[in-house]
């Protein structure tokens, strides 16, 4: 505490080969803010043995220049149980920290503002699970990473977007069911449904950011914007995904940016991931059609800052909750998709 953070010389040098790979999406005159905080939160990382996990949805700033490892959930969630650093400070929501400090009880895990929460997370409560599985007795509980660590301490699996077609497949085998009730995220769970044929009861939970994008929206922009390669997150509702070439986890969709090189792609997903694969792809037009999440945008680096200083907030887990989310989690991981 207590540095006087300017843009001086020194924070100049120290950030300038990151300000050649960001330049071209964050103007010069607002580096000249992030790169002073830059330059303290990379110092204090190696004093403290700090790993920064920042989510694709993070700002370029953040995700780009202090993260040491970036991706969607489920690769977060694998990085989280393998790093051998001391501290995690999780640039994502709070259900992230929370499965962040379930894989790894002993280490500390940091938010760097704890009201960074999820509107799929606030949807449902431990009991109303219990609830779920009283009136389907004998179905597999899926539960997406997106809740809190009681939830999943109730479920038999977790999933991600990056795999729930594989999680819901696997355990319906293993369960001899054709039908599984999967939570809290309804479009979700229905985009599911179409791909693999097995049934799904689900809840009426949604994301908040991807809930309102709509197929007109997506038929307009094809219209506007031709030849435009669309791709969806499947928390969009399913007549989103149905207009989308190609509908997958945030990784997922980078992914396929990669691997296609389109010429002119929209990502129907928050805002922020745009800007970060923008700054890899120089060479393909990216169509921003633009919702915030109100969530992960509490991360900040002024707020990453101050955790790292203060050593706040960090995350605590009940470790008997976190004991038997853990063996949810631990399924899941176990898949190799
Ligand atoms: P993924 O990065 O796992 O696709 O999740 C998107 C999301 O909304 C996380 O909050
Ligand atoms: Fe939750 Fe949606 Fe925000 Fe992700 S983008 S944290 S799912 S509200």
């Amino acid at each position: 505490m207590g540095v006087v953070l300017a843009y001086t010389d020194a924070v100049a040098r120290a950030t300038g080969s990151l300000y050649a790979k960001v330049s071209r999406v964050i103007p010069e005159i607002e580096w000249h803010v992030h790169a002073p905080l830059i330059a303290e939160i990379n110092r204090l990382k190696r004093q403290k043995h700090a790993v920064i996990l920042g989510h694709n949805y993070m700002t370029p700033e953040i995700f780009h220049c202090v993260s040491d490892f970036v991706g969607d959930s489920l690769a977060l969630a694998r990085e989280a149980a393998r790093t051998d650093a001391s501290v995690i400070v999780q640039a994502g929501v709070q259900f992230m920290a929370e499965t962040s400090k379930i894989l790894s009880p002993q280490k500390t895990v940091l938010i760097p503002d704890a009201r960074a929460g999820c509107s799929l997370a606030a949807s449902i409560t431990a009991a109303d699970v219990r609830l779920m599985r009283q009136k389907h007795p004998g179905l597999p509980v899926v539960t997406y990473v997106n809740t809190s660590a009681e939830v999943k301490a109730q479920s038999d699996i977790c999933c991600t977007s990056g795999n729930a077609v594989a999680v819901v497949e696997k355990i319906a085998a293993d369960f001899g069911t054709d039908a599984v009730i999967m939570i809290p995220d309804q479009y979700l769970a229905r985009n599911v449904a179409a791909k693999t044929g097995i049934k799904v009861i689900t809840w009426a939970g949604a994301c908040e950011v991807h809930e309102r994008f709509t197929a007109d929206e997506i038929r307009g922009l094809r219209a506007a914007h031709p030849g435009v390669a669309v791709l969806a997150h499947p928390e969009c509702p399913p007549e989103v995904v149905a207009e989308a070439d190609f509908a997958g986890s945030t990784a997922a969709m980078i992914g396929y940016v990669g691997q296609h090189h389109p010429r002119r792609v929209v990502l129907i997903t928050e805002c922020s991931m745009s800007d970060n694969v923008a700054v890899e792809y120089p060479d393909v037009e990216f169509v921003r059609p633009c919702n915030l999440c109100p969530h992960m945008k509490r991360i900040t680096l002024a707020g990453i800052l101050k955790s790292l200083e203060t050593m706040t907030t960090e995350v605590v887990v009940d470790p008997v909750v976190s004991a038997r989310a853990k063996i949810a989690i631990d399924r899941m991981l176990a898949l190799k998709s």
